[in-house]
């Protein structure tokens, strides 16, 4: 039979960057435009299979709003993933994803692997945050880097098969 794995992954990031998003995409495969602004955390499951093994994600998707930030150790204590989500155009949401990232490798497991997703591709178009920077930066810091968009569900999936794939099996 299948392994089955069970992995704690927590989303971070600036309040719109579209953490609520990617997760609905990925787990409902939906997209709605005019989601409300996430109240302390929502969790989420989704269960997905890689070539010999079956991974369970168990998600927290926090709340980006300034208020909560102390609320967030809480939801990253423990995990195995984080992804830390910035929007491609807001400039100010990279450097609040670079935050979390140090965050996370002061205070995080030490062999929490560490996702910087660049969300809302489908405008890059008007694009505040180069590609090379990003690429630069998680290369630097020890992250993966992916360009995703909830909106087109472009990179999503590839997310999160690239979390489950680089999480230590044991
Ligand atoms: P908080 O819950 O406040 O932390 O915000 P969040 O990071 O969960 O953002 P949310 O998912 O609520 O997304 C904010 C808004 O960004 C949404 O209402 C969408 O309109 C928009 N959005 C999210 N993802 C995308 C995307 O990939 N492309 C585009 N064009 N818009 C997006
Ligand atoms: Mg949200």
């Amino acid at each position: 039979s299948r392994a089955m794995y069970h992995f704690k992954v927590v989303l971070l990031g600036n309040s719109g960057v579209g953490k609520s998003c990617l997760v609905n995409r990925f787990v409902k495969d939906t997209f709605s435009p005019d989601i409300e602004s996430t109240i302390g955390a929502a969790f989420l499951t989704q269960t997905i299979a890689l070539e010999t093994e079956t991974v369970k994600f168990e998600i927290w998707d926090t709340a980006g709003q300034e208020r909560y930030r102390s609320l967030a150790p809480m939801y990253y204590r423990g995990a195995q993933a984080a992804v830390v989500v910035f929007s491609l155009v807001d400039a100010e949401s990279f450097a609040g994803a670079k935050a979390w990232v140090n965050e996370l490798q002061k205070h995080g497991g030490s062999d929490i692997v560490i996702a910087l997703a660049g969300n809302k591709s489908d405008l890059s178009h008007v694009r505040k945050v180069d590609r090379d920077t990003a690429i630069e930066y998680a290369r630097a810091t020890g992250c993966f880097y992916l360009e995703t968009s909830a909106k087109t569900a472009v990179g999503v999936n590839e997310l999160f098969q690239q979390v489950a794939r680089r999480v230590p099996k044991t």
